[in-house]
């Protein structure tokens, strides 16, 4: 069954309509299909069964608890990228042990706290990095198991933003500074080298730039072995695109194909870390109408969401389809849809034809990844409320912020203290 559905006009997610949930949870409000969270897991998990394989879940797509919960619960791992994130896997119901811990900036508090949860890897992004774990982990009587992130130089051809594959990304090494760097993990009594890694971006709609990748790894892999170092897994990152519009992304299905066709007989476990293509199109964020404001250039929706509960529009011109939630007649014109923050670059679509009236309701299609997690309160607006849809019910599963919960951690000096 699609996760989204109209019915008598009215759009629905899984069995329950927008409506129901903008009646009893206000506006704006986050929403996600169980279903369609599990489904995209299951997917990656089907793709891959006759080989061995970790699909690590990127937490920073979406990390409410709940949604950790339900992957947590079907056997997935998880790609953290912060000490935070970190104890949100293990808030969740995770399992630390199935953890790869990713990001150019790990402080030795945050690698401290992995090492003691005995995660599965530290993907290591600099040669000071390296160093850094193995002062920690011999400190401490611990071996830190490590893959060296490795820059293949591949052009993603995605947005600058989210690119991250280039020599010119802040992200991994060169091929040649890996060799290197093993070599001095191999010789670390402290330091475990297991794997390789790389993420050469986010949002890629082919699949050659994750195959060139791929036999970048490959040769570096088979190269180690001839120095007699043998590692045990190959980390591709996440990346997988979705559609947003006129995208067409492979399926989970043929990209897995071709990686399994050039893994066979490789002795490799495969980790991948996909966020987006797991929770983007399980989600919409259900937003109203305030008014209406035609100028002499424009049509403006002003509705009650805005920059700060969905970004990317702002960030990246990201384009997500935006449908009414109930059909009406009328005559269609052509809107952007703004929202209340003093900001030009405060929109969530433009150009967008649709019959509107003030007090309806519009979803915003494809909110489940990069949506609320990358929320603000910008203009001292609270974080909206999130739902979890499961069938016919409806669970909140992140509580709208509440004013006083905007200000409780900041002080106005008296001039008494010291
Ligand atoms: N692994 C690493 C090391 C990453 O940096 C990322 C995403 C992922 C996995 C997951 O990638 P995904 O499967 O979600 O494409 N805020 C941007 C996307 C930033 C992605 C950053 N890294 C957006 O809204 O488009």
């Amino acid at each position: 069954m699609a996760t989204f559905s109209r019915h008598d006009g009215v759009l629905y997610c899984e069995e329950v309509s927008l409506e129901a949930i903008a009646a009893t949870h206000g506006t704006p409000t986050y929403l996600y299909s169980r279903s369609a969270i599990e489904t995209a897991f299951l997917d990656y998990r089907s793709a891959l069964s006759d080989m061995p394989h970790l699909i690590c879940y990127a937490v920073k797509a979406n990390s409410n608890l709940a949604i950790l919960n339900v992957l947590a619960q079907l056997g997935a791992g998880f790609d953290v990228v912060s000490i935070g994130e970190l104890e949100r896997v293990v808030a969740a119901g995770g399992d630390p042990g199935k953890v790869v811990f990713s990001g150019v900036g790990k402080t030795p508090a945050e690698m401290q706290r992995a090492l003691d949860l005995e995660i599965k890897c530290f993907n290591i992004e600099s040669e000071a990095e390296l160093l850094s774990l193995a002062a920690l982990a011999s400190a401490s009587g611990r071996v830190a198991p490590i893959s060296i992130r490795v820059n293949p130089n591949v052009d993603a051809g995605t947005h600058p933003y989210i690119s991250t594959g280039l020599r010119e990304n802040k992200f991994g090494v060169d091929v040649a500074l890996a060799r290197q760097l093993y070599q001095m993990a191999d010789e670390h009594a402290a330091l475990n080298p297991v794997g390789v890694d790389c993420h050469i971006g986010s949002q890629i709609e082919e699949v050659a730039p994750f195959v060139q990748s791929l036999e970048c790894l490959l040769d570096l892999i088979h190269d180690l072995r001839t120095l007699g170092i043998r590692l045990h897994h190959i980390d591709l990152g996440g990346g997988l695109g979705v559609h947003y519009q006129a995208e067409t992304p492979p399926s989970i299905h043929d990209y897995a194909a071709v990686l399994k066709a050039r893994l066979k007989d490789q002795d490799l476990e495969l980790v991948l870390e996909p966020g987006r293509s797991i929770v983007a199109e399980a989600g919409a964020l259900i937003t109203e109408v305030l008014y209406l404001k035609p100028t002499l250039d424009k049509h403006f929706a002003i509705v009650d969401a805005a920059m700060n509960d969905l970004l990317r529009p702002a960030l990246y011109s990201a384009w997500q389809d935006i449908q009414p939630v109930r059909l009406r007649d009328g005559e269609s014109r052509v809107w952007d849809v703004v929202g209340p923050i003093c900001e030009t670059s405060d929109f969530l679509g433009k150009d967008r034809a649709m019959v509107l009236s003030p007090g309806d309701l519009l979803s915003i299609m494809g909110a489940g990844a990069y949506g609320f997690g990358m929320a603000s309160n910008y203009n001292t607006r609270p974080r909206v409320a999130e739902v979890m849809v499961q069938g016919e019910a409806t669970h909140l599963i992140g509580q709208r912020e509440s004013l006083s919960d905007l200000w409780q951690r900041e002080v106005i000096p008296t001039g008494d203290e010291s």
